[in-house]
């Protein structure tokens, strides 16, 4: 635990008096519906089996809704049968909508490329029948190191048809995330690409691949390369596979096989409170249950006439959840965008949602903040008519930007959902249902449906209406994580320990007067930049691993952009102390360390500003103080040190930064 307090920031939340009600013809249309609480409430248990059998195809029916007995470790759906690729795809080929486009994809440079559900049933079944043919079968981790292309798509659902966990590594992370990723997961193959368009350039993906398995003790056999660039890339015989080959070479039709609804359906890395990234263990029947579920309740989803666009990258949970799992599974018409929202101009977001008449757009309060600095003229340019609903997701929403979204975006008619949720919740958890709730600007609302939250103080009682403490989910639901691969003892300690049975999420929350949640952001040292989640001690971490490095401490910054931004105090080296001076490098060195940061987790870890300190302020027991630093980064007046085994150490830094302005 960090040192921040959950109340902190909270007296600066507004007493929001704004709700805006859903319109009567969104109301009468919407999914989710006032009912649902009650059913949900009276037998929440019943509530999940009846929504199991009406959103998912079970090849075989199951016994038990939920088995509690080995808590925490959850099995739901106990004794079912099914197969995730075969809710997502085949089945709508099946009940005959195979001509209805699935992605709508949007290629940086321009190109583009509409895939029908019949074409994905034909690309999945000739992906699974290419993986067996390299040894993958049921159990098998495959890492899959993509760019946003629909390739990803079809490699992770390929993976669920042979009930081979695929765990999706996002393409900004470097080799080294890569290789330890890869490792940790024990994958025999690994799905990458040439490169993908950025900002107008190509990536390079494949050699972040060579350079992970050139570090070698690894079981990868195989990588499969997609051509997406075609730029040049370094071969290795034997072991390396063009995708295209590869599917050509392999049968069209795949029998699929029926596999246990807990079965292990991917593993995703996410960043806790220690140096190790975390595998978040996610298992078929309840984690595809609960997305379908809010897609359908929350997002609103009528898969006939909606145009879906969830703007997440494949590579962190949104991607996995809301653009492959939930809306697949209900047979969805999406847009898939390569790039980034400025190339080839600002314009670019609001150009696809008038071209592909996008009806629900599902992005994060860092992209919306952007765009408001980038100006309302931008958007105000296209027809963005066809919006009916927004999403809101991966930090807490300003009210400033919340309104910004519902104007300038939503013309005003759009219910907005803002979904609380995590990696470990596998789905949204928290959020408004966009026909019947009143939605105040900022706040997440209440628990959906078949969830039940609370937010308690430090003895874990609840806090009652007005109040913050820590946000928990009091009862098992269908999309918790089933685990830590590998690391049974860390799920329970990091998650159910805090708060005797009840799930400890890391995040501050308040209880609004009428019972309302207000997300505060997370309690303990993981920071949230743009939406991605990012833990200090890895970062303090990859500093430490420099040679010059002797210690760092890294905080989360307010940013008014990113939410947060990556601040480094670091202490160096005596003989790399000497070095600078004599040479007066210390732009170069920070620009050193901020590359070695880049290396050794990946561009999108590279601090924004790092100080060189000569000392960092600790309490007697050796605890860094990250509330002082976090002072000095957001330029504020220093609090309280009086627990400070040495109380001029403050000093020191202050004037040694103000020396160096
Ligand atoms: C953390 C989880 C949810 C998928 C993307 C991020 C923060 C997420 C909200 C929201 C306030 C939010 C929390 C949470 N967060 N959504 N609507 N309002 N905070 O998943 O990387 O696992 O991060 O994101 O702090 O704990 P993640």
């Amino acid at each position: 635990m960090s040192d921040a307090s959950p109340h902190e920031g909270l007296s600066t939340l507004l007493h929001e008096a704004r709700t805006f009600a859903p319109s009567p013809e969104f109301a009468a249309q919407a999914n989710g519906t006032a009912e649902l609480y009650q059913q949900a409430d009276a037998d929440r248990l019943a509530f999940w089996a009846e929504q199991a059998r009406t959103y998912l195809t079970w090849e075989k029916d199951f016994e038990e809704v939920l088995d509690w007995s080995q808590a925490p470790f959850a099995k739901w759906f106990v004794g079912g049968k099914l197969n995730a690729c075969v809710n997502a795809v085949d089945r709508h080929v099946e009940a005959g909508h195979g001509d209805r486009v699935a992605f709508h994809f949007v290629g940086e440079p321009g190109d583009t490329q509409d895939i029908t559900y019949a074409q994905m049933h034909q690309k999945v079944q000739r992906a699974a029948n290419a993986l067996s043919e390299l040894g993958i079968g049921k159990g098998d981790t495959v890492t899959i190191y993509l760019p946003m292309i629909p390739e990803a798509v079809v490699a992770m659902l390929a993976c669920a048809r042979l009930g081979a966990p695929h765990t999706v590594v996002f393409g900004g992370f470097s080799s080294d995330a890569l290789h330890s990723r890869i490792q940790d997961a024990g994958s025999k193959v690994v799905i990458t690409a040439d490169g993908g368009w950025r900002r107008g350039k190509p990536s390079a993906l494949k050699p972040a691949v060579d350079g992970a398995l050139a570090q070698g003790d690894t079981p990868v056999e195989h990588v499969l390369v997609v051509q997406r660039t075609e730029q040049d890339v370094d071969w290795s015989e034997g072991r390396d596979i063009w995708w295209h080959d590869a599917l050509a070479a392999a049968a069209d039709t795949h029998e699929p096989e029926f596999f246990d609804s807990e079965h292990p359906l991917f593993i995703l890395y996410t960043s806790g409170t220690t140096g190790k990234p975390k595998g978040v263990l996610h298992t078929t029947g309840g984690y595809l249950l609960q997305n379908a579920y809010t897609t359908s309740v929350v997002h609103d989803l009528h898969p006939e006439t909606d145009v879906y666009w969830c703007t997440a990258d494949i590579g962190w949970v949104t991607g996995h959840s809301y653009i492959v799992y939930g809306p697949m599974t209900l047979g969805a018409t999406q847009v898939m965008y390569e790039g980034t929202p400025d190339t080839p101009h600002q314009g670019r977001f609001w150009e696809i949602i008038q071209d592909k008449k996008v009806s629900i757009l599902y992005t994060a309060p860092t992209a919306i903040r952007t765009f408001m600095k980038w100006g309302k003229e931008i958007p105000e340019k296209f027809d963005l008519s066809s919006l009916r609903l927004l999403g809101s997701v991966g930090e807490p929403i300003n009210p400033e930007a919340w309104m910004w979204y519902r104007e300038v975006i939503g013309g005003g008619r759009c219910p907005i959902i803002d979904t609380w949720w995590q990696t470990e919740t596998g789905a949204t958890m928290i959020s408004p249902l966009p026909g019947v709730t009143a939605t105040k600007p900022g706040s997440a609302m209440r628990a959906i449906p078949g969830i039940t939250a609370d937010v308690v103080d430090e003895s874990g009682e609840p806090v009652g209406r007005d109040a913050g403490g820590y946000l928990v989910i009091t009862a098992p639901w269908p999309a918790m994580l089933r685990g830590i691969w590998g690391d049974p003892e860390r799920f329970k300690e990091t998650y159910w320990s805090r708060f005797p049975g009840v799930y400890f999420a890391g995040d501050g929350a308040k209880f609004d007067e009428d019972g309302n949640v207000w997300v505060v952001g997370r309690v303990d040292d993981v920071m949230n930049v743009s939406g991605h989640r990012m833990s200090t001690s890895e970062i303090e971490s990859a500093l430490v691993s420099h040679p010059k490095v002797a210690e760092a401490a890294v905080v989360g910054a307010n940013d008014a952009t990113t939410g947060q931004a990556i601040c480094a105090f670091v202490i160096l080296r005596e003989d790399a102390v000497e070095e600078a001076d004599e040479v007066g490098e210390g732009a170069e060195l920070v620009a050193e360390l901020r590359n070695h940061v880049a290396k050794e987790i990946g561009a999108i870890a590279k601090p924004r500003q790092i100080l060189i300190v000569s000392e960092l302020p600790k309490t007697r027991s050796g605890k860094i103080m990250r509330r002082l630093l976090r002072d000095v980064a957001e330029k504020r007046e220093i609090g309280d040190v009086t627990t400070l085994a040495d109380s001029s150490v403050m000093d020191l830094i202050t004037e040694g930064l103000r020396a160096g302005d």
